[in-house]
């Protein structure tokens, strides 16, 4: 019979830490006080604390989680539709630290870019890396809605991760309206109707709204994907601020009629 192989030992750094977590499991409080230190001392989450404590007006989702090609199904499927449009204009709503705009620059190489975020650590990431690689037709804006934007002027608005709430996905309340109310949803939608032209896409995805359920996309046709239908949404809140039982959604893409 072969001789079994040893364990791999843990690294020396993870058992001293798996220590001290044991040790502060013992004193009370002692985990509490560590999750606030860690928040602290790390910049990007106080930057998060931060923003949710001032509660700027308009304030959607606050984690600015993200990362590159997260929706390459989406990406191109959006091109595709853009593919008459010499030079599109595409928003970006929500769009933390740039990965989206980076990842849509790679379908969409003639389009002019913009991507807005409340998050002022997220964008200065999105800037600092866009000072570092140059391109003329990308331009970051730190704001909350998209007042300085043109009326009717985006060939596509992509607001994707952003309708929703960490608190909503981590406790899935009755009801939403203490975390994150179906007016604040619908008040971003109407903003963002207003800057879509005509015939313009708008792709909504991991929301915990229907965009259909908002009076100024109400009549928006809308479209699925083989991503969205394999994985539908399945934590919505209607417009009475009440979790949707039973109901899932895989509606991502969106036309503003003509
Ligand atoms: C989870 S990230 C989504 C990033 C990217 N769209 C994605 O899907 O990977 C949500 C981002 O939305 C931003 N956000 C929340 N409310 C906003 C608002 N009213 N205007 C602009 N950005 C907002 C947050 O700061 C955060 O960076």
């Amino acid at each position: 019979m072969p001789a079994r192989l040893p364990e791999p030992s843990q690294p020396r750094a993870t058992r001293r830490l798996e220590h001290l977590r044991k040790l502060a499991r013992r004193v009370p409080f002692a985990m509490n006080l560590g999750r606030w230190l860690h928040r602290w001392l790390d910049p990007d989450l106080r930057a998060i604390e931060r923003l949710r404590r001032q509660a700027p007006a308009g304030l959607l989702q606050p984690f600015p989680d993200t990362f590159d090609d997260r929706y390459p199904e989406l990406f191109a499927a959006l091109a595709h539709r853009l593919r008459g449009i010499e030079r599109p204009r595409v928003l970006s709503f929500g769009c933390s630290d740039g990965a989206e705009l980076r990842s849509l620059r790679r379908y969409l190489p003639h389009a002019e870019l913009v991507g807005i975020d409340l998050n002022p650590r997220a964008l200065g990431r999105a800037q600092a890396h866009l000072a570092a690689h140059p391109d003329a037709l990308m331009r970051y804006h730190l704001a909350g809605d998209t007042r300085d934007e043109p009326r009717e002027s985006f060939d596509a608005i992509l607001a994707l991760a952003v309708l929703r709430h960490g608190e909503l996905e981590a406790g899935r309340p009755v009801d939403c309206a203490d975390i994150l109310p179906f007016a604040q949803a619908t008040a971003a939608l109407a903003d963002l109707d207003a800057r879509l032209k005509p015939g313009g896409w708008l792709a909504v995805w991991h929301a915990h709204y229907r965009v259909r359920d908002a009076a100024a996309t109400a009549a928006y046709p809308a479209e699925t994907l083989p991503f969205s239908q394999a994985d539908p949404l399945d934590l919505l809140y209607g417009s009475d601020n009440l979790r949707l039982e039973g109901v899932t959604s895989a509606e991502v893409l969106f036309r503003k009629p003509a």
